[in-house]
């Protein structure tokens, strides 16, 4: 074993002994969920996008940095001398702040705001968040507890440090954390082990698009501190334009002590880890005084989903669902029973078996999940089970929940059969009393908060439930509530009568006892299209990625027309629409349950869920080609080149392009290529940087024949003329269409480049720079990628192409 993996191996080992099982149910158990499950069955998929460590919503970003980055913005303003502040959620709050300037901490908001419930505060979800990143990108395991409550006001200016700040300033800065100028260092030291400078964001820091804090920026080791001492650093707070620019902060900071604390983290990468550890320790645990921290959340051996009692056949039996999960981490599974009490706290002679149902795993940890299904006599029922477990090793383990065994209450049930959601939003919920005391619906609405806070607060709603009829030894009771169309998400809703309650239900949780009504309120319009089930989204990469949109009226007919060109399409979290001809390989199927928000459009179809797809296929799809060009011969999907163009003679766009008006528009050159959906590219010879590349690369559909393929971001569906080739005509005419070109004297590489007279619609960065631009006759060569012109906020993935030449 590597000596940093057992160091902090060992750290966690010990950590692990110290902290005991945990008790089910705790309010800790969502939380538990997004430390653990990374993927597979039931996975929150929380950690997906910071896996692996490098992974980045755009080139050059790296989201673990984002992450961490935004978790320290959050943190900082934490004082110990007055109790205020730290790990709060307030930089949902600050978002529009001078110090969160740049896209890092709106992006990492708005992937954990899903994620944000009743019981998971944001500041909770951003301690989870940088237990995964640190895991990610090292050995390093911070212990995230849970009882954080977030900050409902931005928290005060001034806290964030910035690079031109002096040493005296930063050092205020940090003892208000209860940090010196050794914990400074190190916090600094760990916190720029990874990511970088954005250029754009910094210009007096850096003129690079990301200039990397060390050269291994996606692994949290001590390379920032062994450059910086062997004077080998590129750090650009150490080095470059900050110099003169007197942002050189990280210089400033690691010399505060003569450097000793820096040559000592240098020296010993093991010490390095322990250190980044204790330091993001204190980053997550640094809440408001008052706050309730739970212990370390530790995963449970067994844990118990879904539980939930139905009266059926006129209260004469009670049928028994869930789900158990297994930790396997250790062993493998071969069998898993319910050993149950009844009511009346008998022993059952019979345990109830189980069937397996699918995997999942974390970082550190993997488990099955099995599922179960019994009907219990009413009379006996159920008060508590125990979970025995038989490994594959033959050994045998029996699960009692700390003593307590699992419990089960069969005093107020919530009754999926008799409970809907009707066409009109109304929500009905039954449930069966056994004790005759009045029950209560409260039910859970995410209501959107005052901008800039794009996380949803919860309201509580409490309705008074109206007895109905007797059954058996049960009383049922029901409550309607109707839901206006602001609502922004389906309710959690839960059952209480005294002091018991059958809560967190799903909207389909009620449908639950069958898995075809479950995944379909009513009947959800099957037309041309064809239900697939309920898959994973990982934020990046999509499951369906070609296309996709969002909308308040999104009903399961509207996303099927918006993707009728597409194999697929998928509803998610009740107003997104996703197209695509193939579904990404991280996209795999899960409980019909998870998805349980209803569309945004109609309270009668789901719309999938928080990182959960409503996937359909299209019946009347037929697959995209390269039609055949006359004269020209298909040659494949190639790369642009690396730094030219793949083909240089000339390059038109136009919403209307088509391989077949791209043939027309090259007049015979021996080379053509269509890209982007609407580009279209000419020459007589191709770049030898252009290579072939995965056909999948080149699956944009053309933008004006949406049945054949144009290429794609970088890649060019390319055709070579196979009959006598010919030079192409310079300057076409195309109606409606603003045309010019550059004098090739004065650039070599120039192109011509054409807009569309209505270009304004056409709105991103580049295109208002080129607005602006537009009021002199101007010309502008830019061979490096045009985003640095771009103001930070506005950043659009057009901006990132490069564009060679834009003549006017
Ligand atoms: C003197 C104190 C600090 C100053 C002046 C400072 C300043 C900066 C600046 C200017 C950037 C570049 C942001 C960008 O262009 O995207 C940055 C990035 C970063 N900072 Fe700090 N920082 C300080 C302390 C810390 C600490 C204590 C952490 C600990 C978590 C931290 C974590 C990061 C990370 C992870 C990035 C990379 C972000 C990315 O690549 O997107 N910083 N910092």
């Amino acid at each position: 074993m590597h000596t940093r993996t057992f160091i902090i191996a060992s750290l966690w080992a010990q950590w692990q002994l110290a902290v005991a099982a945990p008790t089910w149910p705790a309010p800790t158990d969502e939380l538990e969920d997004i430390l653990f499950l990374n993927t597979g069955y039931r996975s929150t998929g929380f950690a997906t996008a910071v896996t692996p460590c490098s992974k980045g919503l755009q080139p050059r970003r790296v989201t673990s940095a984002e992450w961490l980055r935004t978790a320290f913005h959050d943190s900082i303003s934490g004082n110990i001398y007055t109790g205020q502040g730290g790990l709060d959620g307030s930089i949902a709050w600050e978002l529009d702040g001078l110090e969160n300037e740049g896209n890092f901490a709106d992006d990492s908001v708005a992937a954990w705001a899903p994620f944000v419930s009743d019981l998971t505060s944001l500041a909770d979800v951003i301690a989870a968040a940088t237990y995964a990143l640190t895991r990610s990108c090292s050995n390093i395991s911070v212990a995230v507890r849970g009882g954080r409550l977030d900050a409902t006001e931005a928290g005060p200016q001034g806290a964030v440090p910035q690079p031109q700040n002096a040493i005296g300033i930063f050092r205020n800065q940090f003892a208000r954390m209860g940090l010196d100028d050794k914990g400074m260092i190190q916090f600094v030291a760990c916190g720029h082990s990874i990511g970088g400078v954005h250029g754009a964001d910094h210009p007096e820091i850096t003129n690079q698009d990301l200039a990397n804090f060390d050269t291994t920026p996606t692994i949290l080791d001590n390379q920032i501190a062994t450059e910086y001492v062997s004077d080998t650093t590129l750090d650009p707070l150490v080095v470059g334009p900050s110099v003169n620019n007197k942002r050189n902060s990280d210089f400033r900071v690691f010399s505060a002590d003569r450097n000793a604390t820096i040559k000592s983290l240098a020296a010993d990468p093991q010490l390095f880890a322990s250190v980044c550890q204790s330091i993001f320790q204190t980053m997550i645990d640094l809440v408001p005084a008052g706050t309730q921290l739970s212990d370390p959340i530790t995963p449970y051996d067994v844990k118990p989903y879904a539980l939930q009692l139905t009266l059926l056949d006129g209260g004469s039996r009670l049928r028994f669902t869930g789900d158990i999960r297994v930790r396997t981490t250790q062993r493998d599974v071969s069998q898993v029973q319910l050993v149950y009490t009844t009511r009346d706290g008998v022993l059952a002679e019979t345990p109830i078996s189980t069937v397996y149902k699918g995997l999942a795993a974390g970082f550190d940890d993997s488990f099955s999940f099995y599922s179960f299904s019994i009907d219990l006599p009413v009379n006996t029922s159920i008060s508590s089970f125990k979970v025995s477990v038989a490994y594959a090793d033959a050994t045998q383990t029996t699960f009692d929940n700390n003593g307590l065994s699992f419990p089960v209450q069969d005093t107020v049930i919530y009754q999926a059969p008799q409970s809907c959601f009707d066409s009109s939003g109304k929500l009905t919920v039954v449930a069966a009393v056994r004790d005759e005391t009045a029950p209560n619906l409260q039910v859970l609405i995410k209501v959107p908060q005052a901008s800039p806070n794009p996380v949803p607060s919860i309201s509580t709603t409490t309705v008074p439930m109206a007895a109905q009829s007797a059954v058996g030894a049960y009383r049922l009771y029901s409550a309607t509530l109707a839901f206006s169309p602001s609502v922004a998400n389906p309710p959690v809703f839960g059952v209480f009568a005294g002091s018991v309650a059958d809560a967190r239900k799903g909207v389909n949780t009620g449908f639950s006892t069958s898995t075809t009504t479950s995944v379909s309120p009513s009947s959800t319009p099957t037309k041309d299209y064809s239900f697939q089930g309920c898959y994973y989204d990982s934020l990046n990469p999509r499951a369906l990625s070609a296309h996709s949109t969002a909308a308040d009226n999104m009903t399961v007919d509207l996303c099927a027309s918006t993707c009728s060109q597409y194999h697929y399409f998928g509803l998610e979290y009740e107003r997104e629409c996703y197209c695509g001809n193939a579904l990404d390989a991280t996209s795999t199927q899960q409980s019909g349950t998870d998805c349980n928000m209803l569309c945004s459009g109609s309270s009668t179809q789901f719309c999938g869920g928080p990182h959960r797809i409503s996937l359909y296929a299209n019946d009347r799809y037929s697959a995209p080609v390269n039609p055949a060009i006359p004269g020209y011969e298909y040659q494949g999907c190639y790369s642009e080149g690396n730094t030219t163009r793949a083909l240089l003679g000339h390059g038109f766009s136009a919403a209307n392009m088509s391989v077949e008006y791209c043939a027309q528009l090259c007049r015979g050159a021996t080379y053509f290529g269509v890209e982007y959906g609407e580009e279209c590219y000419c020459d007589t010879t191709l770049q030898a940087s252009s290579v072939p590349q995965p056909e999948a690369d080149c699956a944009m559909l053309c933008a004006g024949n949406t049945s054949t393929y144009c290429g794609g971001p970088s890649r060019l569906s390319l055709y070579l003329n196979t009959t006598a080739p010919r030079l192409p005509v310079v300057n076409p005419t195309i109606a409606n269409y603003t045309k010019s070109c550059l004098s090739e004297r004065l650039y070599p590489e120039s192109r011509v480049v054409w807009f569309g007279a209505d270009w304004s619609v056409e709105i991103s960065c580049m295109f208002v720079m080129f607005c602006r631009e537009m009021q002199s006759i101007y010309v502008r060569v830019h061979t490096a990628p045009f985003r640095e012109s771009c103001p930070s906020r506005k950043r659009d993935p057009l901006c990132m192409r490069s564009l060679t030449v834009i003549a006017i």
